[in-house]
């Protein structure tokens, strides 16, 4: 298989992530939400100007993977407050990680998420939260494996539908580093 290169988003990044921003969520969501809902998801979050203003934001950090040059997933952190469940101090919100379909199962996301990791660190994060759909089975396998526990949930709203988001909290950040600082001596 081709190899992934990972590096961080910038500006210039905005009109190729906001496409594959778009069709990693239809290719994940279509088929749990309405064409009308998917659709006004779509327009409100994915765009050349929304994604320029995320890139541009210093609390947030975007990771791009790219394969032959092409953006196949990414991941996005930022620094923004928390639901009362997550009771850590400074945490960090995974607020995406989209992979292509058809690199599913490759060990990419694994990567991305340990960038993620830095680069929450880097936000002065102590610990990763986010937020997944309670039926989306995949998510939560590979959240779980990667030591995340659910703390609650809260809504996310798609479209006109108000869905049950669960929120899980990630090991220490500062453990992962250890780990990795062993993994290398
Ligand atoms: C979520 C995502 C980033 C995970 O990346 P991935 O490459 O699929 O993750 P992995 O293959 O390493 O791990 C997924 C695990 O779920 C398992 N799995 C696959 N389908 C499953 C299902 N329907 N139910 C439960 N587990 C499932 C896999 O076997 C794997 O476990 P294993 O490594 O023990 O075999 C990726 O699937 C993705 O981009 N999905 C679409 C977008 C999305 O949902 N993003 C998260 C929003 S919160």
């Amino acid at each position: 298989m081709t190899p992934f290169e990972i590096r961080r988003g910038t500006v210039a990044d905005a009109a190729e992530l906001a496409e594959l921003a778009a069709r990693t969520f239809s290719e994940a969501f279509a088929e749990s939400n309405t064409p009308e809902d998917l659709d006004a998801h779509l327009r409100a979050t994915f765009g050349v100007a929304q994604q320029a203003a995320e890139l541009a934001d210093p609390d947030v950090c975007t990771l791009l993977a790219l394969q032959e040059g092409r953006l196949v997933a990414y991941a996005q952190v930022r620094r923004k407050s928390a639901p009362d469940c997550v009771a850590i101090e400074r945490p960090v919100e995974l607020h995406r990680i989209y992979l292509l379909r058809s690199v599913h199962g490759t060990g990419l996301a694994a990567r991305l998420l340990k960038e993620a990791g830095i680069a929450a660190r880097e936000l002065e994060g102590e610990n990763l939260w986010l937020g997944v759909w309670e039926h989306n089975d995949r998510a939560l396998a590979f959240y779980r494996k990667s030591g995340f526990k659910t703390v609650g949930n809260h809504v996310f709203v798609v479209g006109s539908d108000r869905q049950t988001d669960l929120v899980l909290v990630g090991p220490p950040l500062r453990e992962t580093d250890q780990d990795a600082a062993r993994e290398h001596t």
